[in-house]
């Protein structure tokens, strides 16, 4: 069965071949879905008959959002972590430990219904993908359930039993590596499709990570890396050696970092919720643009952090203080992150991608940094479907 949405005012395809510039926009646009897929876009006069009609009403429309970034299967926040920093108190690593006891010690139906909650909070706010992580388990069996879990709801889940040393391995980091590298790996590997890991001081060094991503890529893992948050170090450099999908958070760069992800097919995932809520320097997304490397921008949504699902909340961010213009912020937060999981088939709006798109209470994409903070998302269509 097909249906037209017709009347769009802007429409974001990201294929510069079907419209102006690199979102590829057309304006007065229809957009023809058939079963889960895109089946025809271009604007509404030339539209093709169709079973059925859906009038956007001058509304904007653009993919759903892709967010390559977060960490959902955990129990208990941390709001009190959270008070402290807001007084002065700076981020660590360590707070992931009190997640790690609070997940450790929820049942698997409660860690699950705090996943679909997240899933469908980031759902009502326009994302259509989600990629989620382990890392709040640091047992094989935690850990493992955990991907369990994540794998029933996205296809996008990644192993980070590398996230911190586990609070029984404090004394033998190295016993800690070779759980991971070892039977965690084993019981891991078949749930998940991406391999990460923490390169940065306070969890794992360059060569700690290296054994690693190498260790995940011989199961068939891809890597990508948690690298260069907190400080300068060797993650992101890694993370183009070994051809990583990505390297997320990227706030502190050298000019060879910048010129390694530029002259890579590592995307450079930027996290701006995450240096909101610890107060940190901004990562520089116009640098990266600039030396053109491939930016993505995504949420990192998880208690210790970055607790915002809201990928619009961090287009504004991006636009307001990383230097990006508003059609750079949503193409990284739809194509963007497409490619920093190797999709072609989400994240854009052409024929043949999967009909995952929201409608705007607002005549354009640029009204999401323009009007920061304010819940435009109208409908959202996921597969076909209308959902919300
Ligand atoms: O991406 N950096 C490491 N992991 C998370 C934080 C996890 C936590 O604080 O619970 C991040 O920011
Ligand atoms: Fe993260």
């Amino acid at each position: 069965m097909s249906t037209a949405i017709t009347n769009i005012s802007s429409l974001v395809t990201n294929d510069p071949s079907l419209g102006e510039g690199p979102l590829g926009l057309i304006q007065d646009a229809a957009v023809v879905v058939d079963g889960d897929r895109i089946a025809w876009v271009g604007t509404t006069s030339k539209a093709p008959a169709t079973d059925n009609a859906v009038d956007a009403g001058g509304r904007a429309v653009l993919p759903g959002y892709v967010d390559s970034h977060s960490h959902l299967v955990f129990a208990g926040d941390r709001t009190a972590e959270f008070n402290a920093r807001m007084s002065g108190r700076s981020y660590t690593a360590g707070g992931i430990r009190t997640t790690v006891a609070a997940t450790r010690a929820a049942t698997d139906e409660e860690l699950e219904a705090n996943l679909r909650r997240h899933l469908h909070e980031a759902l009502r706010q326009g994302t259509t993908t989600v990629e989620t992580k382990s890392g709040y388990g640091l047992t094989t069996d935690d850990e493992a359930r955990a991907l369990r879990i994540a794998a029933a709801h996205t296809d996008e889940v990644t192993y980070l039993g590398a996230h911190v040393v586990a609070p029984e391995f404090a004394d033998d980091p190295a016993g800690y590596v070779a759980l991971v590298t070892g039977e965690m790996l084993d019981a891991c590997a078949p749930h998940a499709r991406w391999v990460d890991v923490f390169c940065e001081r306070g969890a794992f060094d360059g060569d700690q990570a290296r054994t690693i991503l190498t260790a995940g890529q011989r199961h068939g893992l891809v890597p990508r890396v948690h690298a260069n948050q907190l400080g300068h170090g060797p993650g992101v450099q890694l993370a183009v050696e070994l051809g990583a999908a990505s390297a997320d958070h990227c706030t502190h760069l050298t000019d060879a970092d910048v010129d390694a992800l530029a002259n890579s097919s590592t995307v450079a995932t930027l996290l701006p919720g995450a240096e909101f809520s610890t107060r940190a320097p901004w990562p520089d997304a116009r640098r990266l643009l600039d030396a053109g490397a491939t930016v993505a921008l995504s949420t990192d949504c998880n208690p210790g952090s970055s607790y915002t699902s809201s990928m619009s909340f961090c287009i504004a961010l991006a636009v307001r203080d990383m230097g990006m213009t508003p059609d750079e912020a949503v193409w990284s937060a739809t194509a963007g992150g497409a490619a920093a999981l190797r999709r072609t088939d989400v994240g854009r709006l052409t024929p043949g991608a999967r009909a995952d798109l929201q409608l705007l209470d607002a005549p354009s994409h640029v009204h999401l940094a323009y009007r920061p903070g304010v819940p435009l998302v109208r409908e959202v269509w996921r597969g076909g479907v209308r959902e919300v």
